[in-house]
């Protein structure tokens, strides 16, 4: 049976590695970002940025059949400026919002819509940030939290054929880390923790982490909980 993929944020890190296992695997893929390095038959790309609303509203999905498998991953997120809140812009935190919570929110009720009879998977791509308050890190820990308190309501509600989860990737050797380690240590805390992490390499890499999303995906129901940490999945 075919199986179709939406990711976003396909243009490098977690979800760039995750849409190119998934066309090893034979999925077609529908890649959502702003920048694209993945050329692969299966894979359409449509060049977005998530932070806009307006373009978000405007995605139009696949159309596929109902005995169609079909998976949204929204994994697009930014840390921001990582600046305490005084600091940071209106534009920064609106537009920070904007891509890490109420885009996930509008595409995933999308995604519901559009595939009413389908079977389907959500997963979001969260982070222990949303159970840890870090200085500096205000709209990305509070968009995280937002996040996966917005996947339990949706399992709450039960809809049809749908399966859902929160994935927390624990710390990654992405962009995302690099962008960590630039910030300026006058105004983060953890600044030298996350050195610390990389120096003593103990990030995880990009493929050992989408390889763990894959095993959850094919083994979906064998899970009860909702919220997944990567960490407890050798
Ligand atoms: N790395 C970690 O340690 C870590 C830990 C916990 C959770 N996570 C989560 O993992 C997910 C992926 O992050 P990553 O670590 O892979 O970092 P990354 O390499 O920086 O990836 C971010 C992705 O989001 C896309 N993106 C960023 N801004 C966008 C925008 N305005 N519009 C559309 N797409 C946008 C980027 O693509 P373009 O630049 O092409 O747009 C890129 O594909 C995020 O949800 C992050 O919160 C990461």
């Amino acid at each position: 049976m075919q199986k179709v993929a939406l990711i976003t944020g396909t243009g490098s890190g977690i979800g760039k590695a995750l849409a190119k296992l998934l066309l090893s695997e034979k999925y077609l893929v529908f890649g959502y970002s702003r920048t694209n390095q993945i050329k692969h038959a299966n894979f359409t790309f449509t060049k977005i940025d998530l932070s806009d609303l307006e373009e978000v509203q405007r995605i139009k999905f696949p159309k596929l059949k109902a005995t169609t498998e079909v998976l949204l991953v929204n994994n697009a997120a930014t840390i921001g400026s990582i600046l305490p809140i005084d600091k940071k812009s209106e534009k920064e935190i609106i537009g920070e919002y904007n891509l890490n919570i109420i885009s996930p929110t509008l595409l995933s009720r999308k995604f519901i819509n559009a595939y009413a009879d389908n079977i389907k998977l959500l997963i979001n791509i969260g982070s222990g940030a949303a159970n840890s308050p870090i200085s500096s890190w205000s709209t990305y820990c509070a968009t995280k939290s937002a996040l996966d308190m917005l996947i339990q309501v949706i399992a709450e509600e039960k809809h049809k054929n749908l399966q859902v989860f929160s994935i927390h990737p624990g710390v990654v050797d992405t962009n995302m880390q690099k962008e960590i380690r630039k910030s300026d240590s006058e105004f983060f805390p953890l600044h030298q923790k996350f050195m610390d992490y990389y120096a003593n390499q103990e990030l995880f890499s990009v493929k050992s982490v989408v390889f763990r999303i894959l095993q959850i995906i094919a083994k979906k129901n064998d899970f009860d909980e909702i919220i997944l940490n990567l960490r407890d999945f050798k």
